[in-house]
């Protein structure tokens, strides 16, 4: 590929710190917009995985119901079940559920203040002495985060992933609050509990056309 064509690629890895950035699948949603309040998970009965995929919203408002050690087990399990390059694994989770550090959240991420009233957060983290190839944990990372997230929603409990990485400030923020060594990068703090308001809700028609091309870029749908 000519170095023309390849000047933008460079300026995209040249801003994101270790090369790559988060890649989110978009999965082909089914359900139209709206309540599913029939689907909702009850305790012992999760859901089927497209309709976690379908109803899964991020949730920023929880009870004052504690957050199971048997529900973390959950959601910790299936973030560790995700795919990574070359099965490299290379993520570490911080589970915080006291009050004074969650209250301290807001202080690092003004958009995540919300975690003051949380029950729990998890601090998804890059071990880069896990990482095998260099800039790919961050991808492996991520995946394991929409993991946790599917996962809290797949048993009924409401989430939200706010962003740490690529931004330096909220990363030594979260490194300093909860005492990480140097080779912890901190990439989401997933903010979790049981939902205020409880029933399943769809997104907006995400899924678009012409997001998709078929075969190359200018390729249609035969
Ligand atoms: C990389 C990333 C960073 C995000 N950061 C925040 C955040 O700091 N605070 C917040 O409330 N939500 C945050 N979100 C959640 C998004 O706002 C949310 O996923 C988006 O609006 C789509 O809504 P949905 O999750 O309900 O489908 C973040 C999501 C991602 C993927």
């Amino acid at each position: 590929m000519k170095t023309a064509h390849n000047a933008p690629r460079r300026a995209f890895l040249a801003r994101t710190a270790l090369g790559a950035a988060c890649a989110m699948t978009v999965p082909g949603l089914a359900l139209a917009a709206g309540d599913t309040k029939d689907k909702a998970a009850t305790p012992g009965n999760p859901l089927d995985a497209l309709t976690a995929l379908e109803t899964r919203r991020s949730v920023r408002a929880y009870t004052h119901e504690p957050v199971s050690d048997k529900d973390l087990d959950t959601v910790l399990a299936a973030a560790q079940l995700a795919p990574s390059a070359a099965n490299e694994q290379p993520w570490d989770f911080v589970v915080i559920r006291d009050p004074k550090t969650l209250a301290k959240v807001g202080d690092i991420n003004p958009y995540a203040a919300f975690a003051a009233k949380a029950p729990a957060a998890i601090l998804v983290c890059l071990d880069t002495e896990k990482e095998d190839i260099p800039g790919m944990g961050i991808l492996d990372v991520a995946m394991s985060a929409e993991n946790l997230l599917l996962a809290a929603h797949g048993i009924g409990l409401g989430a939200v992933f706010t962003g740490v990485y690529p931004m330096v400030d909220r990363m030594e923020g979260f490194s300093k609050l909860l005492d990480m060594p140097e080779n912890i990068i901190p990439v989401g703090l997933v903010v979790l509990g049981h939902p205020a308001i409880p029933g399943l809700r769809t997104a907006e028609d995400r899924v678009k056309p012409e997001n998709v091309h078929w075969e190359n870029w200018a390729g249609k749908r035969k």
